[in-house]
């Protein structure tokens, strides 16, 4: 997730906004980059890699001694990590510096619309557009602030900018929908940052902005409007977090913080996806229509939680797009000399993009004449780059060693790319996916109606701390759900833990039940009768052996009340998308039990986060 800084006092502005942007590292980036106002101009220095690159090339040609600066760290979404796609942008006359963090939704026609003005573009990026708009709004004669209002309401989507004007050198503006930015208010300086890890080293006084608002900040003061201009007030607080918990948003762990971002991260994954016309849109599928439509087979390789998140995946192809799905495990795929033809479609998912059995199997696929297409967090990762086309998920970094919003994500893209392939081959009408949209969209309130119930799920799994075995029971779309939930549970709390599928219980695994054991089960929405039902029947065997049922089930599910020894509640959603919902408990689970056994849940043992060898 990108990192910004803006700085307006007395002090070297290069100095506050660098060490701004490195207390942001631990963000996650691919390029760093500075814009200064110098007396009249904009100085700028912008490099791909880490901030020490950036810092090298201001040593080697110094920037001046200013005091008012913008800064960023940049997590690719559109465009590749390189020189010319790091932030900041700037305007064609070089009058406005600008950076940006979130997606803007609507750049595509913003670009076409001022190229053909004859703006030549000087990026891959949807920020630049922003810059553009911003000098054209100032060569009107109004200032920055009302240029930024008047530009933030042509745009769509989700958005932190933060912008500079070499003809006002005292004065650096932003503003904020969906997207985070915090004001750092101190004595003749003031501070904006991505959160208040850029600043508290200066300041420990902060402002919250309010959303679809812009904040100007001088020297002298802040002020806060809406988009229309109506002056607005920000929310005052004292940050007492050190800065290890300003780092995790005051959270214990980085895990815990992405999974109540996860909310967010959906959002954000669902973004842009539909055009003007109201048809799905995948930027950077690159494989045209006509090769989708001869695809006969799908064979979808991962790892880990990415391979769960490719199950799902065949749940959703297959029945809207009624073409034959495989789930492989990466690192079996080569060796079962799979049988692919250049109409079969290879779909890889790696959150990291770098999985190096993820990547040997990609590598077999394409010299098998198959195309592939990438389910991918990270912009540039050679997965991606190795893939014909690529659905980016759009989390932002994972730093927890264990998958949370990586996987959320994913099963959006999953999403998307089931209901893409069905638009393509026509095997769903137009008004059936825009129906399946709008249910996706609901999805991150949904998500946050269960992390609003975190402290019921903490509170089970201190009950838990006991335990030496724990089960986890799904059917269907639940089945990969319980799958994650035990790895989660492995992975971070050192704990026996195995995933089943409800109905295999009888063929073996039921003997492992004993007086007390404790059995997650994930069970179905009551839509599919047959499932509802048949999972019903599964809990009551296990129960009538003496495990103890800690069901997840949606609201108004009476049914499963005998049956549960605990019951969580979860939103009433459509059974395909259930697990966008129902893991949600399972990594708080997971979170809560191996903090509890004193366990460093963000780096647990022997793990890494990303598996670059075979
Ligand atoms: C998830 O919690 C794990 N850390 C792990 O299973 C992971 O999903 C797997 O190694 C695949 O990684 P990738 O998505 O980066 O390819």
């Amino acid at each position: 997730m990108c990192g910004i800084v803006g700085y307006v006092g007395a002090k070297p502005a290069q100095g506050v906004v660098i060490e701004g942007l490195r207390r942001l590292e631990y963000r996650g980036y691919d390029s760093a980059g500075i814009a200064l106002v110098d007396g009249g101009t904009i100085v700028s220095d912008k490099r791909a890699g880490k901030l020490a690159n950036l810092e090298k090339a201001l040593a080697d040609a110094p920037l001046p001694q200013v005091t008012t600066g913008i800064g960023h760290t940049r997590w690719a979404t559109h465009g590749p990590p390189t020189d010319r796609n790091a932030h900041p942008h700037l305007g064609r006359e070089r009058r406005v510096a600008l950076v940006h963090n979130g997606i803007i939704e609507n750049f595509a026609e913003l670009r076409q619309r001022l190229e053909s003005d004859g703006v030549e573009m000087a990026s891959d990026t949807d920020t630049e557009v922003a810059a553009h708009l911003l000098e054209e709004q100032l060569e009107t004669g109004v200032d920055l602030t009302v240029a930024m209002q008047n530009v933030c309401r042509g745009l769509e989507g989700a958005f932190t900018l933060v912008a500079v004007d070499s003809q006002d050198p005292d004065r650096v503006v932003a503003a904020r929908r969906n997207s985070p930015l915090v004001v750092g208010i101190g004595e003749g300086e003031n501070f904006l940052g991505s959160d208040v890890a850029a600043f508290i080293e200066h300041t420990r006084e902060a402002m919250e902005l309010g959303q679809d608002q812009v904040v100007t900040i001088t020297r002298e003061g802040v002020s806060v409007s809406g988009f229309d201009g109506t002056p607005a007030e920000g929310t005052r607080y004292h940050v007492d977090w050190d800065l290890s918990a300003a780092e995790k948003d005051g959270h214990d762990w980085f895990m815990r913080k992405e999974i109540f971002e996860q909310p967010r991260a959906v959002a954000d994954s669902l973004l842009g996806r539909r055009g003007t016309d109201g048809l799905l849109q995948l930027d950077e599928m690159r494989l045209s229509d006509q090769d989708l439509r001869d695809i006969d087979k799908i064979i979808i390789i991962a790892a880990g939680t990415s391979f769960y998140a490719g199950m799902v995946a065949k749940y959703a192809i297959e029945h809207w797009c009624r073409i034959p799905v495989e789930v492989e495990l990466a690192s079996e795929f080569r060796y079962r000399d799979p049988i692919l033809t250049a109409s079969t479609l290879v779909v890889a998912i790696s959150q990291s993009g770098e999985t190096a059995d993820t990547l040997q199997a990609i590598r077999h696929a394409r010299v098998q004449r198959s195309k592939v297409l990438a389910i991918c967090n990270t912009n540039g990762s050679t997965i991606p780059r190795e893939s014909d086309g690529v659905i980016y998920t759009h989390a932002g970094p994972e730093i927890g060693v264990a998958s949370t919003k990586g996987f959320l994500t994913q099963l959006v893209a999953c999403y998307l790319l089931a209901l893409y392939l069905a638009q393509v081959k026509g095997t769903r009408y137009g008004d059936e996916i825009s129906q399946v949209m709008d249910q996706l969209d609901q999805m991150p309130a949904h998500v946050q109606t269960v992390l609003d119930k975190a402290e019921e799920v903490y509170a089970l799994a201190r009950d838990h701390v006991d335990s030496r075995s724990v089960l986890f029971l799904g059917r269907h779309a639940g089945y990969p759900v319980a799958l994650e939930g035990a790895l989660k549970l492995k992975e971070i709390a050192y704990l026996h833990a195995e995933g089943f599928a409800a109905g295999e219980l009888k063929h073996g695994p039921i003997a492992l039940v004993e007086e007390g054991l404790p059995i997650l089960c994930v069970v179905p929405p009551r839509g599919r009768d047959q499932l509802h039902d048949k999972m019903i029947s599964g809990i009551q065997e296990v129960r009538a052996r003496g495990a103890r049922t800690l069901c997840l089930a949606e609201e108004g599910d009476t049914t499963i009340t005998p049956y549960a020894d605990v019951l969580i509640t979860l939103p009433q959603v459509p059974v395909l998308l259930q697990p966008l919902v129902a893991v949600v408990p399972l990594q708080l689970f997971a979170c809560e039990l191996a903090t509890q056994l004193g366990h460093d849940v963000d780096q647990p043992r022997n793990l890494a986060k990303s598996v670059t060898v075979e």
